[in-house]
């Protein structure tokens, strides 16, 4: 087994795979059906044809079509929650643990019965991390995929969350307008078209309306920016992920539509990645 990893890590390492090693033992697990610690607590375990053939196809598929790991096992984990990924969502990232966090630091009391949207909600990962946190919240996540808010479904039901959350489908506000939300988090797609050559192989199996917004990627951003205030109770808080380079000029948008207390939140490497604002009357 060990001997297996080594050679997929080497063949992943000169295909220019970032993470060769981790990526060789999360498949190797998956083909084996065990956990990543089991592969070496049982390295002497022999491995038959049938789980042999399944490995092989899956290094095939993550060196030479670069899917992303998570799609070939179907599930990432997120905030400590394992959620189910299609290709109908993108996989949710790492950074965007940094706007949960931001939001749930806004909103330290536990037993708060915030109304919270979750705008773009993809495979529901916003606003399930937020949901069990904050297990009095009423949580509505929108789309305008359906089979993003199926996937979301899923996954609400997957975690007992199901109860909590209303999933509605549309574009940014429309499907909860006049409502009014004590929290509004969203990360929309916010990379520029412009970019779209020189991006990793990998995002090329995730949908494009979930990456792309517009020439500069700003379009949903924008959007989001002109339209929140209306979507937030008073003293209610809006937090949006983005791109480092856009942060500064979605802040001035946030300022511009009358919201107060415009901050920029960093990520684990230190880049601006969350732009928060709250409404003050
Ligand atoms: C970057 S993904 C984020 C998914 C998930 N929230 C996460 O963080 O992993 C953006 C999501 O927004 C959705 N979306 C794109 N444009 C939208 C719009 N105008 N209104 C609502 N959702 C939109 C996409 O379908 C996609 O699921």
């Amino acid at each position: 087994m060990l001997d297996l990893l080594r050679w997929t890590t080497q063949h992943f390492a000169e295909r220019g795979i970032d993470t060769p090693r981790l990526d060789a033992e999360c498949l190797l697990a998956f083909a084996l059906g065990c956990d990543r610690l089991a592969l070496y607590v049982n390295h002497d375990r022999p491995v038959d044809d049938g789980e042999r053939a399944r490995f092989r196809d899956l290094v095939r598929e993550r060196a030479a079509s670069r899917v992303p790991v998570a799609l070939l096992v179907g599930e990432r984990e997120f905030w400590s929650l394992r959620l189910r990924v299609t290709r109908d969502v993108l996989v949710p990232r790492p950074d965007t643990e940094t706007l949960v966090a931001a939001a749930l630091d806004l909103f330290p009391d536990r037993e708060a019965e915030l109304a919270v949207l979750d705008v773009g909600t993809g495979s529901g990962a916003i606003a399930l991390a937020i949901a069990s946190e904050r297990p009095k919240a009423r949580v509505t996540a929108t789309d305008v995929s359906a089979p993003a808010l199926a996937v979301a479904r899923d996954n609400a039901e997957r975690l007992g969350l199901a109860g909590r959350i209303r999933l509605a489908e549309g574009p940014l506000f429309e499907p909860v307008a006049g409502e009014r939300f004590d929290l509004v988090v969203s990360n929309p797609p916010y990379v520029a078209l412009r970019d779209a050559a020189s991006l990793a192989p990998e995002l090329a199996h995730e949908p494009r309306g979930a990456l792309f917004a517009g020439a500069d990627g700003t379009d949903v951003l924008r959007a989001f920016a002109a339209q929140v205030r209306e979507a937030l109770a008073p003293d209610g808080a809006a937090l949006v992920e983005l791109d480092p380079a856009q942060a500064d000029t979605v802040a001035a948008w946030l300022a511009a539509a009358d919201l107060r207390e415009v901050r920029t939140h960093r990520d684990m490497a230190g880049r601006a990645r969350v732009v928060a604002a709250r409404r003050r009357e």
